[in-house]
């Protein structure tokens, strides 16, 4: 039996993943150090491996601060936050978690597209303040119909394609290149798209080849009865922008898991009724955190085994 490697984990995550994590390896929580850097100090020459969340990532300072540590296992499929070019400079493997959480991520980007059309939160508010009786709620938009256009066609949005092709709404795409297998339309101007859009789907990686993609311009492309979806990261809109055009109904309305600067949400979109805000829950459902969790320890013991990685990135 192999001695337990000593870990760091850098915050925290699904209850039974940590669990798992407890009983394979010696693990050391990094969210919970009074003093990061002494904590780091003290495991500096234990540390083989750094198990990460999305929104946390890996620095660089991180990675010189475990020289020990071969290996960042992302429990995500976005890595942008993982200093990736630091990684490769230090002869650091990175893995990720794609494929097992691709449906749940969809199905939320549809579950926002349905809940911002057919203002169901608002719905929801509506019912319980009372507001029923004293006069009907206003009307919603149909989404059979409608187009779609979907920001970054990977396997979320090719699933996400086939749930809104399942309303009736018609698909179209952008992303870097046209892929001859869909036969969707694609579209290599992402501004041609958005003023062809009712909904504009976002599902593109974040980090700095895709930062404030979505401008002032696009949001005037898709239009005052369009609707911006986002599954991605915060990052790939300019938030400022997206808040001024929600406010001065340069667009119909958006429905929102990611933001700019997590948990952290714009109050501006507290008391707009046709915003939806989620607090970055695309992947989570136990189902898909629980295969989510299973993938990134299987990728840690593939590492220690000294077998191929299951979901190496890059
Ligand atoms: C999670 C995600 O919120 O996979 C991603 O890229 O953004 C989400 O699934 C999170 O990063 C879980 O670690």
């Amino acid at each position: 039996m192999p001695a337990k490697q000593n870990i760091v984990i850098t915050s925290p995550m699904y209850p039974p993943t940590l669990d798992a994590l407890d009983a394979k390896f010696i693990t050391h929580r990094l969210w919970q150090a009074s003093d990061r850097a002494s904590f780091l100090a003290a495991l500096a020459n234990s540390v083989t491996a750094i198990a990460t969340m999305g929104e946390t990532g890996a620095s660089a300072e991180l990675m010189d601060a475990l020289p020990k540590a071969k290996i960042i296992a992302s429990n995500s499929v976005g890595v942008d936050a993982i200093d990736l070019a630091a990684a490769k400079a230090r002869g650091i493997a990175v893995t990720n978690t794609p494929g097992v959480l691709t449906d749940c991520v969809a199905d939320l980007g549809m579950a926002l597209t349905l809940a911002v059309a057919r203002r169901v939160a608002e719905g929801d508010r509506y019912v319980r303040s009372g507001q029923w009786p004293k006069s009907a709620m206003g009307f919603g938009t149909k989404l059979g119909g409608k187009t779609m256009g979907i920001v970054g066609m990977g396997r979320i949005g090719q699933a996400l394609a086939q749930r809104a092709a399942a309303f009736g709404m018609t698909i179209v795409y952008h992303s870097r290149h046209k892929k001859p297998e869909l036969s969707f339309r694609y579209y290599d101007d992402l501004a041609a798209m958005a003023t062809a859009s009712d909904v504009l789907a976002l599902v593109i990686p974040g980090g700095a080849a895709t930062r404030h993609l979505v401008d002032a311009n696009i949001l005037a492309a898709l239009g005052k009865t369009g609707f911006l979806v986002n599954i991605a990261r915060g990052s790939v809109v300019d938030e400022a922008a997206l808040v001024k055009a929600l406010h001065d109904g340069v667009i119909a309305g958006a429905g929102l898991d990611v933001f700019a600067d997590e948990p952290r949400v714009p109050e501006a979109l507290f008391a707009m009724d046709n915003v939806v805000l989620q607090p970055h829950q695309a992947s989570a459902t136990h189902e898909t955190r629980t295969a989510m969790g299973q993938l990134m320890i299987d990728n840690l013991q593939a590492h220690f085994a000294g077998t191929p990685l299951l979901t190496p990135v890059g």
